[in-house]
C-alpha cells in the first residue's frame, strides 16, 4: 500500500486536479467527507488528510510515503529522511514582511531596532532578521498573525500573502518579501528505496504534471 498525505488547508483545491491529471481519483468527494483515511481508484493507493503543518511528520515518521507540503511548512520543520524531488508549482504565494501602513519599517531597520515579530514562521523571521544583524523577540501564533499589530502585539508579523486582501481588510501593508512559497512532492527517503518499484512510477507521473 501506498500512503500520500494531504492537508484541505489553503492549497488543497489545488491538490486535487494535480491528483486527478496524475492518474488518482479518490472513491468519495475529500471535501464532503470527514473521513481522515480516503481510497482511490487504485486499491494499493491511498490518502491521508493531515494538519498541513504535520504532513512533513507524518512522511518522515512513514506514517505515508509520500505527501504535498508548502515551502513554509518545510521551511519550519527540522526533521530529517525526507526527499523534496519537486516543485509542484501550486499554492503559491509569498512569505513577507508586514506591518500597520504607518509603521516605519525602513527606518527601523535602518537604526537596527529591536523588532517585536508575531508570526508562525519562528524559524524563517529568526534566519531573516539575524541576517540582516537586527535582534527581534519572537511571538509565536497559530493564525490570524493579522492581529498582533493592531492590538500593539507585536511591531511587525511574518506570514503568508497571496491576494494581499487579508493585509489590506486589517490596514497593514507588506513592507519586505522574504521567500517565494509554492507547494512540493516530498517523499520518505527509506520507503523510497524500499517501495521503488511502486512509487518510481507515481513520481514520474507527478514530474509529467508539474511540467
Ligand atoms: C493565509 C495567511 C493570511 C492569508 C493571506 O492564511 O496566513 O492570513 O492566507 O491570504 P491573502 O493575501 O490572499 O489575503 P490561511 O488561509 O492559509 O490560513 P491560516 O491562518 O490557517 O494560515
Amino acid at each position: 500500500m501506498i500512503t500520500i498525505a494531504l492537508s484541505k488547508g489553503r492549497i488543497f483545491e489545488e491538490t486535487m486536479p494535480i491528483l486527478n491529471k496524475a492518474g488518482i481519483f479518490c472513491d468519495e468527494d475529500p471535501e464532503k467527507s470527514r473521513k481522515l483515511v480516503l481510497t482511490t481508484n487504485n486499491k494499493d493507493l491511498q490518502l491521508i488528510i493531515v494538519r498541513a503543518s504535520d504532513v512533513p511528520t507524518y512522511v518522515e515518521w512513514g506514517g505515508a510515503d509520500m505527501g504535498i507540503a508548502g515551502k513554509d511548512v518545510l521551511d519550519e520543520y527540522q526533521g530529517i529522511g525526507l526527499y523534496q524531488p519537486l516543485d509542484l508549482g501550486i499554492g503559491k504565494c509569498q512569505l513577507m514582511v508586514a506591518a500597520q501602513k504607518e509603521f516605519d519599517y525602513k527606518g527601523s531597520i535602518k537604526r537596527k531596532t529591536r523588532l517585536r515579530v508575531a508570526t508562525k514562521y519562528p524559524q524563517a523571521a529568526r534566519k531573516f532578521f539575524s541576517n540582516k544583524g537586527i535582534h527581534i523577540d519572537v511571538i509565536k501564533l497559530y493564525g490570524s498573525m493579522e492581529l498582533a499589530p493592531i492590538v500593539g502585539m507585536s511591531d511587525v508579523i511574518v506570514d503568508l500573502v497571496s491576494s494581499g486582501k487579508t493585509l489590506e481588510a486589517n490596514n497593514l501593508k507588506a513592507f519586505e518579501k522574504i521567500s517565494d512559497i509554492s507547494s512540493r512532492l516530498i517523499i520518505n527517503e527509506a520507503a523510497l528505496k524500499i517501495k521503488r518499484e511502486q512509487l518510481k512510477p507515481l513520481i514520474e507521473n507527478f514530474v509529467k504534471v508539474a511540467l
